[in-house]
């Protein structure tokens, strides 16, 4: 190394625990060196998420739950006394958007890492991003095994598919004495195919048998010719690995029709609008694996809950919610434990991450960079999802 840019470096250093480099637009182009030092006196962690369009509610949630973590950091000192600033954009549920913010987050904005994104489809395509320019990307929620697999930049602080797979299908045999199944998957999104795979792959292996595999795409309202054909095979459960907007249309038709089997899904039913389109009655039988249940009797997520409660006027937080305060916190954590505030410190520095308790759980991130975590079955009781169950891995 040039004997003059290193003793500048390492006066800077010296100077502050956070260097300051000066980095010109033409520097922050897209393939940036991954141990740029950045250029702020400000500590950034950027976040990308859904605020508008299909899954609104996911990146309104997940937000809430990063803007209370983080003022609750800052309140009690920050980052060596430092303010953390966390920049949130919205990507608008659509992959290009998603693209373009996590571009503008890390060469415009310099963020250290990224929270984000909720849906799986959206993570996949936010990771090649951060792959490209070696930028740690930390996801709250998405269970795609494909995200994580895009690099050693990529992590995530909840359990993968295959896990939320096995649950259902162990649930429906188990709980339910299931032994026939009609799956009904979007093919629309990388999420819903995957976990329709998993599920059925689970289930058939512990002697179920799969009697219809039929499919939607998001953003479909009239789901009538699938569930004619499943209730004509009269399956002992009916498996929805969908979005909480197009799965309230399912249940709420399937009902209509007179299907009143359980209907069983996945951590993408997770949300208040679900039981708002479908109705309670509607919701009456049907399950789902998440990754926090909202009555939840452990002492740190009631101190959570009772923080959130008084921030937002009494809502209730959801699973996103909790996730998005767990994904502030363990960024934070890898940060403080990181050797210097580097994109490459935290990223090595997020991999070591052990233990961390969680307001959902115990995280440690695993050699694939994916948390090993329980699940719990959540019932629909009177329109209120309920814990019913936890399953280990
Ligand atoms: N797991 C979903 C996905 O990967 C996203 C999700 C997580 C939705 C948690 C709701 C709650 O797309």
């Amino acid at each position: 190394m040039n004997q003059k840019f290193f003793s500048w470096t390492a006066l800077l250093l010296s100077l502050s625990a956070v260097a300051i480099v000066s980095c010109t637009k033409k520097e922050a182009a897209l393939e940036q060196p991954a141990n740029t030092v950045v250029a702020t006196d400000k500590i950034r962690i950027g976040h990308f998420a859904s605020l508008t369009g299909e899954v609104a509610a996911f990146g309104n949630s997940t937000k809430k739950g990063v803007d209370l973590a983080q003022e609750l950091f800052n309140a009690a000192g920050g980052f060596d006394g430092k303010p953390v600033e966390v920049i949130t954009y919205d990507d608008q549920s659509k992959p290009e958007e998603a693209l373009s913010t996590v571009t503008k987050l890390i060469t415009q904005d310099q963020v250290l890492g990224l929270l984000g994104e909720v849906a799986s489809g959206l993570s996949k395509v936010a990771a090649d991003v951060a792959m490209r320019n070696k930028t740690p990307m930390l996801s709250p929620a998405s269970t795609n095994p494909d995200v994580t697999k895009k690099g050693e930049y990529i992590f995530r602080i909840c359990f993968i598919d295959p896990f939320q797979g096995e649950v259902m299908a162990k649930f429906a045999t188990e709980n339910l004495k299931a032994k026939t199944a009609v799956v009904i998957r979007d093919v629309k999104q990388d999420y819903s195919v995957g976990l329709a795979d998993f599920f059925k792959k689970a289930f058939e292996a512990k002697g179920g048998k799969i009697l219809t595999d039929t499919s939607y795409q998001s953003k479909d309202t009239d789901f009538r010719a699938q569930l004619t054909d499943a209730k004509a095979k009269k399956p002992d459960v009916i498996f929805v690995p969908g979005y909480y907007n197009d799965v309230a249309l399912i249940v709420k038709q399937a009902r209509q029709m007179g299907i009143k089997q359980p209907i069983l899904g996945g951590d993408g039913w997770e949300s208040e609008d679900l039981a708002k389109v479908a109705g309670k009655e509607a919701l009456e039988n049907t399950y789902y694996s998440n990754h926090y249940a909202p009555d939840t009797t452990d002492p740190t997520a009631l101190t959570f809950i009772e923080s959130f409660k008084k921030k937002y006027g009494g809502e209730r937080p959801d699973a996103m919610a909790a996730l998005g305060f767990d994904a502030f916190n363990v960024m934070i954590n890898a940060m403080k434990r990181a050797k210097s505030l580097t994109r490459e410190d935290i990223r090595v520095a997020l991999a070591e991450t052990k233990d961390f308790a969680g307001i959902t759980g115990n995280i440690s991130i695993n050699e694939d960079r994916n948390a090993v975590k329980s699940a719990v079955v959540l019932k629909y009781v009177k329109g209120m999802p309920t814990y019913f169950a936890t399953v280990n891995p």
